[in-house]
């Protein structure tokens, strides 16, 4: 059986504290080969960076999230640039827009989330998008700052399949996770129905977003395989199949050798 490779976590989220070294170590001999562990807010950075560093598979993404934008300034983004640069840093991200939560202001997170695609650019590597209600806006900035030469992921896609067209025009991946199995998920549903598997990764967003039967509970890579099954049963293939083109979908996405361990 193919292993998993989880393309988004947050195993820094202080949910983990209890028993982080524990659970990562279980990963490899549980079909989870590989991790992104993805940066949101300076101090996640900083902990991405410190995984990374003790866990081999463990990769990182160096962003700050459209929520945490309000504690960038100049300084603090020389840091980001810098660290951007790590060897392990396969991404930036996750960068991009909030409405739902709509703080700090649309023009801040606008400006931020501008200014990280720009240094992605600068740094040669894809970009992790997160957009929550913000669909138009972030559509309109990725094409302004054409972002279709940095690649990329929709990270935790969220909206319709009409949307999805759009993304996949620019060459982007969509992360796809536990909301797939939600039994309410009948817009997801659609978009990946619509959306070609050679587009597609996984990722778990954990601690949030467990997959249905373990919907409420805390999330960790273990769960992957329940997403694997609801996507294998939309695409109408075997579980197998679908884990090999993911898995290849993956390390295209943040330019890793397959067969490197
Ligand atoms: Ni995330």
């Amino acid at each position: 059986m193919t292993d998993i490779f989880d393309t988004h976590a947050h195993y820094d989220d202080e949910a983990f504290d209890e028993d982080r070294e524990a659970l990562l170590e279980a990963l490899p001999k549980n079909g989870i080969a590989k991790v992104v562990n993805v940066g949101s807010s300076l101090e996640a950075c900083r902990k991405t960076l410190a995984l990374t560093e003790k866990y081999d598979y463990i990769y990182g993404a160096i962003g700050i999230h459209p929520s945490d934008s309000g504690e960038l300034d100049e300084e603090a983004f020389v840091w980001l640039e810098q660290q951007c640069q790590s060897e392990k840093c396969v991404a930036v991200g996750e960068i991009g827009l909030d409405y739902y939560w709509d703080e700090p202001s649309r023009e801040v997170q606008q400006k931020w989330f501008r200014r990280q695609l720009n240094l992605a650019r600068e740094v040669k590597k894809p970009v992790i998008i997160h957009s929550r209600e913000a669909a138009k806006d972030t559509a309109d900035i990725l094409k302004e700052e054409r972002a279709e030469e940095l690649g990329g992921v929709i990270h935790c896609y969220s909206y319709t399949k009409e949307m999805a067209k759009t993304f996949l025009n620019m060459g982007f991946y969509f992360g796809i996770g536990g909301v797939l199995t939600f039994k309410n998920a009948k817009k997801l549903k659609e978009a990946v129905e619509y959306i070609p598997l050679e587009r597609i990764v996984l990722e778990t967003d954990c601690p949030y977003l467990a997959p249905a039967p373990n919907r409420g509970k805390r999330n960790s890579s273990l769960n992957l395989s329940f997403v694997v099954s609801a996507l294998a049963e939309i695409k109408g293939m075997d579980e197998e199949a679908v884990r090999q083109a993911v898995w290849k979908n993956s390390h295209e996405l943040y330019r890793l050798k397959p067969t490197e361990e």
